[in-house]
């Protein structure tokens, strides 16, 4: 087989056999395949898709580049979260200590985020102490033990997703169906547990950027657990703005930790409430909203969080301190009305000048800064009330302020938002 042909059959809109999908991969994981041959692949699947084979035959032959982790050590139904991406996007710490204080096992290796987007295990690392490098004999120890992990994923699992991943995100092909629906279902299928939640974001702030694309893309992941007998359901939901109050690592977990305390917004405690439902029925455990609701109040999901957090090595006493930043600066509303965008892509990126995110790999973070936002869309506000407050450590100039202004929309309407759009299963 020649790479060069394989290119050529997909530019021009032909089906991939198993064999080519296959040798391609292993040709690229060992180095025979180089990059700039696997971008132009990557292109070429970007403007001429792929058949739901052959985004199975891609899936599994990246599966087959790296370990697969056994979780039979665990009992019980192992459930697993992968959300697509977004900004403040604290589900995890929150749902996954709240499933797991049903006694449903969460072994969950999370990423970091890129871009405008944040990730998990940054937010988990600015928990002074937290280890998010776990061996694997240790990280099923302490899910026996506790019930609960969070670690970061090991380089030996699907090791051409990690290698593509970083070549999609310099030649403009991750936003496309085949390629993240292998990378995203590549990975949770190789950690190994038997029931997995999508959390398909779309809107301005996400990879799917309308409703009928993350439709496909939930559909064809679904599809593609469900292949391999993971009980796999995905919900579509709203990432046309931040999720919750707070975008920044640190932020993110004192908001987290609010939740956990019954004390978040409604609106995003009911949103993880039943995506837990979910879950938790993914484990055949049901529970009805109030069940669920009540382990925040109650403390029992806080309990698991803290288990968790001490367990992989974190500070509780540093958990709870509040951020350190030298700059707090409040942005007030500049008109009276009802908030009708706030924009999580603008948002995110924001946030990422402060220090809160990385624009590449190798960026350091400042775990402290961020946005906190006190409205949010469809809330009424007055003009000259505080809307947000920027937490940095650099001055927050003239110019940062009017582009921050700028993104936000208050008009004179009533509008409803909704979390959950759609549930695929
Ligand atoms: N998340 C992933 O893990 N992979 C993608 O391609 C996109 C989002």
């Amino acid at each position: 087989m020649r790479t060069v042909d394989l290119i050529q059959k997909k530019r021009d809109g032909l089906e991939l056999t198993k064999e080519e999908i296959t040798w391609l991969v292993n040709g690229y994981v060992d180095g025979s395949v180089p990059d700039y041959q696997m971008s132009a692949f990557a292109m070429a699947i970007y403007f001429k898709g792929m058949t739901t084979r052959e985004i199975s035959d891609l899936t599994m032959a990246m599966v087959a580049t790296g370990e697969q982790i056994d979780l039979s050590a665990i009992a019980g139904i192992k459930v697993d979260k992968h959300s697509t991406g977004g900004v403040g996007d604290k589900v995890t710490l929150i749902l996954a200590p709240l499933v797991a204080s049903f006694d449903v096992p969460v072994a969950k290796m999370s990423g970091r985020g890129l871009g405008h987007t944040g990730g998990t295990l940054d937010k988990l690392e600015s928990i002074k102490g937290y280890q998010i490098e776990v061996a694997q004999e240790d990280f099923i120890r302490q899910v026996q033990e506790t019930g609960l992990a969070v670690i970061g994923q090991s380089d030996k699992l699907v090791k051409a997703d990690k290698l593509l991943y970083a070549l999609r995100d310099v030649t403009a092909t991750v936003d496309t169906i085949p390629l993240i629906a292998s990378s995203v279902m590549s990975k949770k299928i190789a950690a190994g547990a038997d029931a997995i939640l999508l959390d398909v974001t779309v809107g301005e702030g996400a990879f799917m950027k309308n409703i009928e694309d993350a439709r496909v893309l939930a559909r064809t992941m679904v599809e593609l657990g469900k292949a391999v007998g993971r009980k796999t359901v995905a919900v579509i939901t709203d990432m046309s703005q931040p999720v919750g109050t707070s975008i920044g690592n640190r932020l993110e977990i004192l908001e987290a930790l609010d939740i956990l305390q019954g004390k978040g917004r409604a609106d995003v405690t009911e949103f993880i409430c039943e995506l837990a439902q979910i879950m938790l029925g993914l484990a055949n455990v049901d529970k009805s909203l109030e069940e669920v609701h009540q382990h925040l109040v109650n403390g029992a999901a806080l309990k698991k969080f803290e288990e968790m957090v001490e367990a992989q090595g974190g500070d509780l006493e540093d958990l709870y301190r509040p951020v350190q930043v030298s700059h707090k600066v409040d942005v007030l509303a500049e008109a009276t009305g009802t908030i009708t965008a706030l924009p999580a892509l603008e948002f995110g990126l924001f946030a990422m000048k402060l220090g809160a995110g990385r624009a590449v790999k190798t960026d350091n973070l400042d775990y402290e800064t961020g946005i906190v936002f006190h409205k949010k869309v469809g809330e009424k506000i007055l003009a000259g009330e505080p809307l947000a407050t920027i937490y940095a450590n650099q001055n927050i100039s003239e110019n940062m302020l009017t582009d921050f202004q700028k993104n936000v929309k208050i008009e004179d309407v009533v509008i409803e938002t909704k979390e959950i759009i759609e549930i695929i299963s």
